[in-house]
């Protein structure tokens, strides 16, 4: 089996079994990373650019060790001590860096569509690693395979997404990873953060967190994204907390084993208490340890595909 393409632009352009061989591989990758020697040589004569014009901990993090766990050679890249500073473009950019024989783009932008321009004009091929306010395809790929790990399968599911529908990579990402695997997604927050016509997607929507979360078997809390917000949309945080966050007192009184699942970088006490991310239903750190493999399969599966 191969992947349907040579990029992962964002879920929106794959295709279910593409999502189902990337799943099945990270098995494989996951058994790897629990043996001593946690290295294969899978990508031994590839060479890895991480490109990050944007903050990232988990994302650049789990990269790196995914690449280096295959034996791929990596150099990372960091537009805020970068030439970028001095005005050059993206393209002149990636352009300087392919002249230096890479054969793989890691890249982290802040403008939607930037992996989608750049795979028009270069021919290495490019991950995306989360671009704007649009996709974060291997944070959605994570998340599946997290649910997965979990619940033995996502058709049928119910999923709800809490919080800044609006504003966030995460949401749109799993959106369509959920809905291409089957299972059934409730997205929940105040009306402003929530696009207008979302439903069209194939989802519910709900401004009722604790309907939501009775319905749900598994929920994804996010971050509320104030660096992407150009104006406020609700009175305060502590408005926001008391409406959409989750705290121990709400989920005591679900009475049921509801999957607490977060992306990262988490804001204790606006979205989710501390007591309920520390609580034995949150798999918050699975997910993290679960993007090593992941990436792994993706890496090692475009690898592949490119020597087709
Ligand atoms: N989940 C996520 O993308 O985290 P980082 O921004 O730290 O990479």
């Amino acid at each position: 089996m191969v992947l349907s393409t040579r990029h992962l632009l964002g879920i929106k352009y794959i295709q279910a079994s593409d999502i189902q061989l990337i799943l099945e591989t990270a098995d494989n990758f996951k058994e790897v990373l629990n043996r001593p020697i946690k290295k294969v040589p899978s990508l031994r004569d590839i060479t890895i650019a991480n490109l990050f014009f944007e903050n990232s901990t988990r994302t650049r993090l789990s990269f790196e060790l995914a690449e280096k766990r295959l034996s791929a050679d990596v150099v990372n890249f960091s537009a805020s001590s970068s030439s970028v500073k001095k005005g050059e473009t993206l393209l002149d950019t990636v352009n300087n860096i392919l002249a230096m024989k890479v054969d793989m783009i890691v890249m982290r932008h802040p403008l939607p569509g930037a992996p989608v321009f750049l795979q028009k004009h270069i021919d290495a091929q490019i991950i995306n690693a989360g671009d704007g306010t649009h996709e974060h395809p291997t944070q959605a790929l994570l998340d599946c395979y997290s649910l997965k790990e979990k619940f033995g399968e996502l058709k049928g599911l119910n999923v709800a997404i809490v919080g800044d529908i609006s504003h966030s990579r995460v949401a749109l990402s799993n959106i369509f990873a959920l809905n291409k695997m089957g299972a059934n997604v409730k997205v929940c927050g105040p009306p402003t953060l929530i696009p207008k016509g979302i439903e069209q997607l194939g989802i519910e929507v709900s401004f009722n967190l604790r309907e939501t979360l009775k319905w749900a078997d598994a929920v994804n809390m996010l971050r509320i994204q104030l660096e992407r917000q150009d104006k406020k949309y609700f009175p305060s945080l502590r408005e926001y907390s008391n409406m959409f966050g989750l705290n121990e007192r709400l989920l005591a009184s679900l009475n049921k084993e509801l999957v607490i699942m977060h992306p990262g970088p988490i804001n204790r006490g606006v979205e989710i208490s501390s007591e309920v991310a520390d609580s034995d239903q949150a798999i918050i750190l699975d997910q993290v340890e679960n993007g090593v493999a992941v990436r792994m399969a993706i890496l090692y599966l475009l690898a592949r595909r490119n020597d087709e």
